[in-house]
């Protein structure tokens, strides 16, 4: 097993803790997953926002030729992370404070192996990065001038993300000079997070991100964050977040969306106690827009936030359609 495997099996053995051929640490934690009552459904893949839509396709047509869940993740948020008009995901979107496009990405695989970059600038698909730093270190995250330098020595294209469209508003925003909470709506979607279970019942997931809006320079949300902006145990299931980062990584929110699946509670019920513990744990509320994403061992999904407005994409072999979340409020 690998050194960036999230948890190390041999530190674990000696504390004497015995695995179960499924993994679980102790009876304590075996699964409660509730089992189907159809046969379990895949490949499936989902992710947020309306931008998933075009992201699924990606992600689809890599799925139905049998392709990995993992594959399908990495292509299919690539097609955002691309999308030059997208404002909060890769190339185009919104700079920092200071100007610079710095990018957030992780993804983790059915193996609980993971990779991550924060604070990445010039390169275009930082979830390529995230994949070659899991497949090709032996660390989980790499940040900064370290990562830059490590995509080129990977081979990516150095480019420039600040569109002419963004560096407009970020103009405009810098004459205000106001360090203000993203408005996360329909129209500024943030983050892009995928979640598939293949062909053959494995899971995978990658988020990816430019971040909150005119950040102070340095800032990492939650999105590169294993834990927090994504998780995935292969016996279980797995999550995503949206939204305010910071509120996130608070709670480890897409760790705990997973594992209270484990406690047999469903993908929705799961993303809508995880939504009621952000909420119970902040004072203020305003804006505090926060969307999770999961999807089970049996290939069922769902999703919910704590302000209206959240949606996903959705793509199994019957249908491929965007579906709104349940939520806690209205704005
Ligand atoms: N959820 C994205 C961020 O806060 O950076």
């Amino acid at each position: 097993m690998k050194r960036r495997t999230f948890l190390s099996s041999t530190a674990l053995a000696s504390l004497g803790v015995l695995f179960t051929r499924s993994g679980f640490a102790s009876s304590s934690e075996r699964n409660t997953i509730k089992q189907p009552s159809s046969p379990i459904k895949k490949p499936v893949v989902v992710s947020t926002w309306i931008h998933g839509m075009d992201a699924n396709k990606a992600a689809w047509s890599l799925l139905k030729a049998n392709k990995s869940a993992l594959d399908a993740v990495e292509q299919g948020v690539r097609v955002t992370e691309s999308d030059a008009t997208n404002r909060s995901v890769g190339l185009g979107g919104n700079p920092d404070r200071d100007g610079n496009v710095t990018l957030d990405a992780c993804i983790m695989n059915h193996e609980s192996e993971c990779g991550a970059v924060a604070c990445l600038q010039n390169i275009e698909n930082p979830i390529s990065v995230a994949r070659k730093v899991m497949e090709g270190t032996p660390h989980v995250m790499i940040v900064g001038k370290g990562a830059e330098e490590f995509a080129y020595e990977k081979g990516f294209p150095k480019k420039n993300l600040l569109t002419d469209e963004a560096k407009t508003a970020w103009e405009k925003w810098k004459a205000t000079e106001e360090l203000k909470k993203p408005e996360i709506n329909h129209e500024n979607h943030d983050t892009i997070g995928m979640l598939a279970i293949d062909e053959d019942g494995n899971l995978s997931g990658a988020c990816t991100t430019s971040g909150w809006a005119y950040k102070l320079p340095g800032r990492v949300g939650d999105s590169p964050i294993i834990g927090a902006g994504l998780f995935v145990d292969n016996e279980i299931g797995a999550a995503c977040a949206t939204g305010m980062g910071e509120a996130v990584i608070r709670i480890a929110g897409s760790h705990t969306v997973v594992e209270l699946m484990r406690q047999g509670k469903t993908p929705n019920e799961a993303c809508k106690l995880a939504v009621e513990r952000i909420i119970a744990k902040h004072k203020d509320l305003k804006g505090l827009q926060v969307g999770f994403l999961a999807l089970n061992k049996n290939g069922e999904a769902g999703g919910y936030s704590t302000y209206a407005g959240f949606n996903y994409a959705y793509t199994d072999n019957a249908k491929a359609e965007l579906i709104d979340a349940g939520y806690e409020m209205e704005w």
